[in-house]
């Protein structure tokens, strides 16, 4: 496995690899501090490509000004042990200077998609994905790319982002991974004190029981269900709810009732904060 840096010497190990072969390149873009769901992604790729690189970069961009982007975790000597292990060739970490070396005058921005959900509660959020991503993707040129369902809004900003540019990559999203106990993994749940850990198993239950009640029909209205999925969350005193939503999947449409769905997919999607925390969590309903 190879560490690198700047972006010269990333173009130049791809360009190499890349002569005579039409051997297909994988690419899994994270923010580091890795965990399982990490893993999984790079399992993918590793399954479908015949060279897999990962990206190590915490993304300005992406936070806004009262986020936690000076403390997001950062663990560089365990991120590339794990890596290692997961077989990833090529580990592309370029600092902030690599990425943005003078003032950004050009972003990419997906309308419609962001209008909901963490494009709603976090202004400009979706505008620093968005271009970082296409910066990576021109950067690495990847076959495929992998990105997880634990953040669905992204997977659909990307897809629209990659269809209406006309960026040749595949997108391939890939499933949430869980603590046994059901909680989401993220790299935020280090900042969780115990008690709020605790409590916070409260969104995937809440999700858990929107599913059941779409599935045996109980409950077919928007209204109702995200009624249901907020009165579960109000269970655990020290959670604080930014959104509950549910949606069509993967327009992102509000819809009113599951009778008149036209698309079989739902998504109910939640961010909660306890204390300092702000989690995300989401599960895919499926009305049939
Ligand atoms: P990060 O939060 O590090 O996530 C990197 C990738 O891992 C994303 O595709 C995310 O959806 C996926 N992931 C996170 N938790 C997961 C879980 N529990 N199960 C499965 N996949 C999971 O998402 C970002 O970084 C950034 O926005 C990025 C795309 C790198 C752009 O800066």
């Amino acid at each position: 496995m190879q560490v690198i840096r700047t972006i010269h010497d990333l173009r130049a190990q791809v360009r190499n690899f890349r002569r005579g072969s039409d051997a297909l390149v994988g690419f899994v873009p994270t923010m580091g501090f890795l965990h399982e769901g990490h893993m999984s992604l790079l399992k993918a790729a590793k399954e479908q490509c015949s060279l897999v690189i990962l990206s190590i970069f915490v993304n300005p961009l992406q936070f806004g000004p009262n986020e936690d982007f000076d403390r997001y975790p950062r663990n560089e000597k365990r991120d590339l042990e794990l890596a290692e292990a997961a077989g990833a060739d090529f580990v592309f970490m370029p600092d902030v200077k690599e990425m943005y070396p003078s003032e950004v005058r050009t972003t990419v921005s997906v309308t419609k998609l962001t209008d909901r959900l963490c494009g709603a509660s976090r202004p400009g959020h979706f505008d620093g994905v968005a271009t970082v991503v296409s910066k990576l993707f021109h950067i690495v040129q990847p076959d495929k790319a992998f990105f997880g369902l634990k953040d669905a809004q992204q997977v659909a900003v990307i897809t629209q982002m990659v269809q209406d540019l006309n960026i040749p990559v595949e997108i391939v999203p890939c499933p949430t991974l869980r603590e046994s106990d059901g909680l989401a993994m993220s790299s935020r749940n280090v900042y969780l004190q115990e008690e709020e850990r605790r409590q916070a198993l409260v969104l995937s239950q809440a999700l858990n029981k929107a599913k059941e009640a779409v599935l045996d029909r109980s409950i077919v209205t928007s209204e109702a269900l995200t009624a249901l999925i907020r009165n579960h969350i109000q269970t655990a005193p020290l959670a604080v709810i930014d959104y509950v939503e549910v949606l069509q999947f993967p327009s992102l449409q509000p819809f009113e009732s599951t009778h008149s769905m036209v698309n079989d997919s739902l998504i109910a999607a939640v961010a909660v904060k306890f204390g300092k925390t702000r989690l995300i969590d989401n599960l895919i309903l499926s009305v049939r």
